[in-house]
């Protein structure tokens, strides 16, 4: 199968499930196209049934620590770091690894940076960030993976809200010049294997920075000396404004998250084009009805 044929089937996936949609939250499930299976999200009660992870004083080693609210993530839906069985995790076990394989053996591959990962979409709300934080906490629950969240939304910065990271320096200063060094804005939590980077403050140049030499640099910085760890950005959408796309020409792949039942063919071909240049892409259908059918479509890898 080439590899435009098998976007074309995923898409066509897409209005199949377009037919059947409904409103209805509990409900609400998601898919993968990279190799893709339409699989359930569990309903939320039963997720705000899990119990969240204890943390200790000890844990909580320095002013760069943050405590994640579990509670308030695992009520909206997020996998937890203890909640290992849910049918998400097991979702996110399987959007996760494909992306871990290259990231790990990128070089074999022939894929650059390829440990830095974009998580965009074609509109908002498609579920960039409900992604990229499954994908960072999935990852980091492996014991011997490091990952590095970057919060690079600097507009709408949904991952700092939901970590409840309110002050200090992020993405943004660092960008700016104000911060001496990359460890000033990268924040340890409570799961050992999981950093964050906020976006930090509002900025009326935040495209500028973000296409900027330095944020060229950072990308070079986090493939070389950080080439142990996945490095996640969560990002605004490609069709609303141009950072995504600036960020996508940085990183070694990209997934491309789709709304089904909500995002129009025409505006995911267009995201598509948009990410020609990328070594690989990985669509992620999310929110899809109660198919529970795991129907494999293999990887959407396409570009160079
Ligand atoms: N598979 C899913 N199951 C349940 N809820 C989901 C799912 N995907 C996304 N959501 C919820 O849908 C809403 C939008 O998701 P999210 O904020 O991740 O979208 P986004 O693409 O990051 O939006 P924006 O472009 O505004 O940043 C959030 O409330 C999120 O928790
Ligand atoms: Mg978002």
């Amino acid at each position: 199968m080439n590899k435009m044929s098998i976007i074309e089937k995923a898409l066509q996936k897409t209005a199949v499930f377009k037919q059947n949609a409904e409103n209805n939250v509990n409900n609400v499930q998601h898919t993968v196209t990279e190799n893709i299976a339409p699989l359930v999200t569990p309903a939320i009660e039963d997720v705000i049934k899990v119990v969240a992870p204890k943390l200790t004083a000890q844990n909580i080693k320095t002013t760069n620590t943050i405590q994640i609210n579990w509670a308030k993530l695992i009520a909206a839906g997020f996998i937890s770091p203890e909640q290992t069985n849910s049918q998400l995790s097991e979702e996110y076990r399987i959007i996760k690894r494909p992306l871990v394989s290259n990231a790990l053996n990128g070089k074999s591959k022939g894929i650059a940076r390829a440990n830095l990962i974009l998580v965009t979409s074609s509109l908002p709300g498609e579920g960039k960030t409900f992604s990229a934080i499954n994908l960072a906490i999935s990852i980091a629950n492996e014991r011997d993976k490091q990952v590095l969240l970057i919060d690079a939304d600097v507009a709408k910065p949904s991952v700092s809200k939901l970590f409840d990271i309110k002050n200090g320096p992020g993405l943004i200063e660092y960008l700016e010049g104000g911060v001496n060094d990359l460890s000033e804005i990268i924040l340890q939590t409570d799961i050992e294997g999981l950093r964050v980077i906020p976006a930090g403050k509002r900025h009326g140049y935040s495209t500028e920075l973000l296409a900027s030499n330095k944020m060229q640099e950072l990308s070079m910085e986090l493939s070389e000396r950080y080439n142990d760890r996945i490095v996640i950005f969560d990002s605004p959408p490609l069709l609303a404004a141009t950072q995504g796309e600036v960020l996508a020409s940085m990183v070694g792949q990209v997934v491309l998250v789709i709304e089904a039942d909500q995002t129009q063919q025409n505006d995911v071909m267009e995201s598509i084009r948009k990410l020609k240049n990328c070594d690989v892409v990985l669509a992620l259908l999310n929110k899809t009805r109660n198919n529970f059918n795991l129907n494999y479509y293999g990887y959407g890898n396409y570009g160079n």
